[in-house]
């Protein structure tokens, strides 16, 4: 997988407070899909660094198991970073320095951009938003608290009306926060419509920090585009990776000035394989902590998968059809035998194209 590392990159090497990345091409937290089997398949292809799940706060000091489980790394997944939310200047502070001293991580991210009402209830996500005093405070405690860098995840602000986002990254770096990871839109368009670039290219003009954009890169090409348009510091990118972790060697090859070479179905067939094994492994380390299970673990970890099997096998003809045996899926073998019937409907219509 390695390519020419000496080719030089339109995305210059980032440094973020102690941490210096060569890449800075970034998978993004994603709730329910960015825990270990997905990264260090994504890093497999070049993902320059990626994020845990969202982990709260009050879990991580209370060493919470199941909460801390979201922190679970595999060896040499780094550089990694901690993704929490929270909303008490204290908990959050001393979450950041039980992170620190795990030595496993990075950076610690701080969640200013979740539009989910279960977390803008607790006055978390991007609730944080409505006060850059209290967020200052915040940033503040977690940069005084640990030595490792502390970053910010947020968004243009609330609605389109209420676009704060040059007052939140201020405060953000006044704080002392080394970069800032923004998503941009506003939080009512949640992860849909389009990405407003040129208030992400004004934030970026305005700041001494580095700052990396997210929102709109749909595919390789776009990612290029962002850095060209808007002159950000890295790239970040979540749904796009989604059953397509290539997509991040793709954006190495075209950043670098090199050709990429599309995986074949067998090499697709293989990292799908892989990355259920992955999957099955986290499961099995889920077990020393849960109780009882409804189903068997293999089951479960395939209820798990399903979100990522579909994505991997889109663009097969009459997907739908496919879709509807999902929930029949229990085994190892019934996911590779989904993957098959997909490729080989797929190979089909080429064939009669
Ligand atoms: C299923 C899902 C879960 C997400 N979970 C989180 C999260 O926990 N924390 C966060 O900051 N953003 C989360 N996001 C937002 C993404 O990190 C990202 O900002 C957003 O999807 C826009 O990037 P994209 O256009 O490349 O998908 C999530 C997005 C999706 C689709």
């Amino acid at each position: 997988m390695k390519k020419n590392e000496n080719k030089t990159s339109i995305l210059a090497p980032l440094t973020i407070g102690t941490l210096r990345l060569e890449h800075p091409v970034f998978l993004a937290p994603m709730a329910g899909y960015t825990h270990f089997p997905f990264r260090t398949i994504c890093r497999e292809f070049h993902c320059g660094m990626t994020f845990t799940e969202m982990v709260m706060v009050e879990g991580i000091t209370r060493l919470c198991p199941q909460t801390m489980h979201y922190l679970e790394t595999r060896p040499g997944e780094n550089p990694i970073g901690a993704h929490i939310y929270g909303q008490n200047p204290d908990s959050i502070a001393k979450a950041a320095e039980i992170i620190e001293k795990t030595g496993r991580f990075d950076v610690v991210d701080l969640n200013c951009g979740c539009p989910v009402r279960k977390i803008r209830r607790k006055g978390a996500g991007v609730s944080l938003m409505k006060d850059p005093e209290h967020l200052y405070k915040i940033v503040k405690g977690m940069t005084e608290r640990v030595s490792m860098p502390v970053t910010v995840k947020t968004r243009l602000g609330l609605t389109p009306e209420c676009i704060n986002i040059a007052e939140i990254a201020h405060a953000v770096e006044e704080a002392g926060a080394s970069a800032l990871f923004l998503h941009a839109r506003t939080a009512d368009a949640v992860h849909g419509g389009p990405a407003n670039w040129e208030k992400l290219a004004a934030v970026k003009a305005q700041l001494s920090i580095p700052v990396i954009g997210n929102g709109g890169v749909d595919c390789a090409q776009d990612a290029v585009e962002m850095v060209l348009q808007t002159g950000v510091d890295g790239v970040m990118l979540a749904r796009a990776a989604v059953g397509n972790p290539w997509i991040f060697e793709e954006i190495y090859c075209l950043l670098h000035g090199q050709p990429f070479v599309a995986p074949t179905r067998e090499e697709r067939r293989a990292v799908i394989a892989e990355h259920f094994e992955r999957e099955l492994a986290l499961m099995h380390i889920e077990d020393a902590f849960r109780k009882r299970r409804k189903h068997s673990t293999e089951h479960a970890a395939c209820g798990k998968f399903r979100a990522q099997l579909v994505r991997y096998v889109r663009g097969t003809p009459d997907l739908r059809l496919l879709i509807r045996t999902l929930n029949t899926v229990q085994s190892p073998e019934d996911v590779m035998h989904m993957v098959d019937t997909a490729f080989a409907w797929q190979a089909e219509v080429e064939k009669n194209a």
